[in-house]
């Protein structure tokens, strides 16, 4: 596979890509959305791919859509851009094994929203957040509206998205914006660390955990139950389940097949 934007590799379990448009702050343009889509397209047929890792450089995870692009996009190239966008961000929310994103630096406007759409979001102390997009006369469009007022509720979101300012990896701790804070040092360590455990969890359980945390936006209570019970009961015709169980009352380690 040949990609322009980004850094494709697999390892162990682990797929990571690695944004790669360093001179301008790993701003998001179409060839980005192309390059990913393509990696992910890879990696959802791949079943030794456990855990995809979403990242960028120490100075930037990504500063945003590519806003040089946008200056001369008529309504109709906006709407264009701005499908691709949600599809992408869609793809990798309903990848079938979890994402991390793994943040230093910048993660502003699509930046941002890249993140949001990864399942577990892990940042440097270094790291910014912010939908800017206000303040260039638009508004987030590659799910932001939703995904970030889900993480931190209406009051909150309101205020961020409307004022568009950028804040610290401190306050989005506090905001619950992000799971874990880390030194700038740490953060590939702490990473690879949290990526491992993953892969070793049973990849069919994972996958049906994150389809129902998913659904629960979507669905009343008892759709949302009823779904839970059936693949809870499912899960009983895995040999991961088998196993797992075992391991158990051997006092044993599992070792998840993902079958
Ligand atoms: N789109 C296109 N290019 C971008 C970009 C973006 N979103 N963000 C940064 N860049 C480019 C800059 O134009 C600059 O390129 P140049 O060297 O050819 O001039 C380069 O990346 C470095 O950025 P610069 O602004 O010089 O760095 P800085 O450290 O002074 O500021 C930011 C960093 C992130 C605060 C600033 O670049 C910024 O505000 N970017 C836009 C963020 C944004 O609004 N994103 C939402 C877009 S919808």
């Amino acid at each position: 596979m040949d990609f322009k934007t980004i850094v494709y590799t697999k390892d162990s379990g682990i797929a990571t890509v690695q944004l790669n448009r360093p001179e301008v702050l790993n701003a998001i343009n179409e060839d980005v959305l192309l390059d990913l889509s393509q990696a992910m397209d890879d990696m959802v047929k791949d079943d030794t791919v456990r855990v995809l890792i979403v990242k960028g450089n120490t100075e930037a995870f990504a500063a945003g859509a590519d806003i040089k692009s946008f200056v001369s996009y008529s309504p109709q190239d906006a709407h264009q851009y701005i499908s691709q966008v949600q599809m992408g961000m869609n793809k990798l929310m309903a990848l079938n094994k979890p994402s991390i994103a793994s943040i230093s630096g910048y993660a502003l406007g699509g930046g941002c929203e890249l993140a949001l759409a990864c399942d577990i979001r892990i940042a440097a102390d270094n790291a910014v957040f912010g939908l800017p997009e206000i303040n260039l006369g638009i508004i987030p469009g590659g799910s932001g509206t939703l995904r970030l007022t889900r993480l931190v509720g209406e009051g909150k979101a309101k205020e961020l998205i409307f004022l568009g300012e950028i804040f610290d990896a401190k306050k989005a701790l506090e905001l619950g914006v992000i799971n874990r804070l880390v030194p700038l040092e740490d953060l590939e360590a702490e990473t690879l660390k949290l990526a491992r455990k993953l892969t070793r969890k049973p990849p069919i359980a994972l996958h049906s955990a994150k389809e129902l945390i998913h659904l629960s936006y979507d669905v009343d209570i008892h759709t949302g139950l009823m779904m839970e019970k059936e693949k809870f009961a499912y899960l009983f015709s895995t040999e991961d389940q088998q196993e797992g169980m075992l391991a158990f009352l051997e006092g044993r380690k599992a070792s998840f097949q993902g079958k």
